[in-house]
């Protein structure tokens, strides 16, 4: 597990050059109080807008920038003191990355990076069968890549990061600048990395729908902070957003009514009645997932459900209120 916490970085700008013009020293706190865990073959997104601070913690916890203050740990590894003993745990793959050789090969990129990795060679010739085949680029390998498509310039970015066999890669936004289709067809190779591949892997992002589609658990960023974290349905339910489940039944009475508004008494709890053109419709908004609770209730009337809709908050609404202090 990698277990960061309490991560801080503050960056010292100097303006000036002191001589024609008065130096002056700026600080800028990029980062605050940020503690992040990844587990193998799980998926942490690090969601937030431009300048949020998510390139500056990414880059912290691949240990190529230090932290002003905190501590992270892989296992019993300290990544800051023992820098370059964790070269061969982590990799980090940036969106819009230029670092490939394009008049070289698939293969002949993947060799040179894991030489740089120092992949011992015997081990390298196998690892670079398999990461082609994880991203499925085994029957280009020997094409240079200036003739390769976006989306297969895309993978060998993921084949790259993937070279040293890190438990854990880093991604930072890494669908940035590509067209729907690639980002799309990208998402289920990152999808890949935990699920098959078992990796432990952070995603930075500021697409929501990206994070929502993604990950495991996420931790929303804002001004270096970190204002919100949970599983996709933790923060659905604790960001007081409602749930709105609505259901039709065959027939409603004011004593069921009052049995019903007697069992859901909790004051976060409304529920209306609707009596339109014939159609009888049981409106209950909360903020956790009631469905089950109502149906029983509902069945033990003998009162027959003709038709359920549950209408839930996406992520969208969810962050749009956090980052407006709406929580
Ligand atoms: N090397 C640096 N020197 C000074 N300020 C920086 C540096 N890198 C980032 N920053 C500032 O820190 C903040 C967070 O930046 P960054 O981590 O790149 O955000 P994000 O990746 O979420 O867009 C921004 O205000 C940015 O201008
Ligand atoms: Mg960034």
């Amino acid at each position: 597990m990698l277990i960061a916490t309490n991560l801080s970085k503050e960056f010292i700008l100097k303006e000036g050059n002191g001589l024609f013009r008065k130096k002056t020293i700026k600080n800028k706190q990029a980062v605050n109080d940020v503690s992040i865990k990844i587990e193998p073959g799980k998926i942490v997104g690090l969601l937030g807008i431009n300048g949020a601070g998510k390139t500056t913690t990414i880059k912290m916890l691949a240990g190529l920038i230090e932290p002003t203050c905190g501590t992270i740990f892989i296992d019993d590894i300290d990544v800051i003191k023992e820098n370059k003993k964790i070269k061969k745990f982590i990799n980090l793959i940036s969106g819009g990355e230029r670092n490939i050789y394009w008049r070289l090969t698939a293969q002949e990129n993947l060799e040179y990076f894991g030489a740089l990795y120092g992949v011992e060679k015997k081990v390298l010739n196998e690892r670079i069968k398999a990461v082609l085949e994880t991203v499925a680029l085994t029957e280009s390998k020997d094409i240079p890549v200036e003739r390769y498509s976006k989306g297969m310039k895309q993978r060998l970015q993921i084949a790259r990061g993937l070279i040293n066999n890190p438990q854990y890669i880093f991604l930072d936004e890494p669908t940035l600048g590509l067209d729907i289709n690639i980002a799309k067809e990208l998402r289920t190779y990152v999808k890949k990395l935990a699920t098959v591949e078992k990796k432990g892997v952070l995603l930075t992002t500021h697409y929501i729908a990206e994070a929502e589609e993604l990950c495991d658990y996420l931790y929303i960023i804002d001004k270096g902070y970190i204002i919100a974290q949970g599983t996709l349905s933790e923060l659905k339910e604790n960001l007081a957003t409602k749930i709105q489940i609505l259901i039709t039944v065959d027939r409603l009475t004011e004593s069921i009514k009052n049995e019903i508004d007697a069992l859901f008494t909790n004051e976060l709890i409304e529920i209306l009645y609707d009596e339109e053109d014939n159609k009888k419709t049981i409106r209950m908004i909360a903020q956790k997932n009631y469905t089950c609770d109502i149906i029983k209730c509902l069945s033990s009337f003998d009162i027959l459900v003709l038709e359920m809709k549950l209408e839930e908050p996406n992520l969208e609404e969810v962050l749009l209120k956090v980052l407006a202090g709406g929580v």
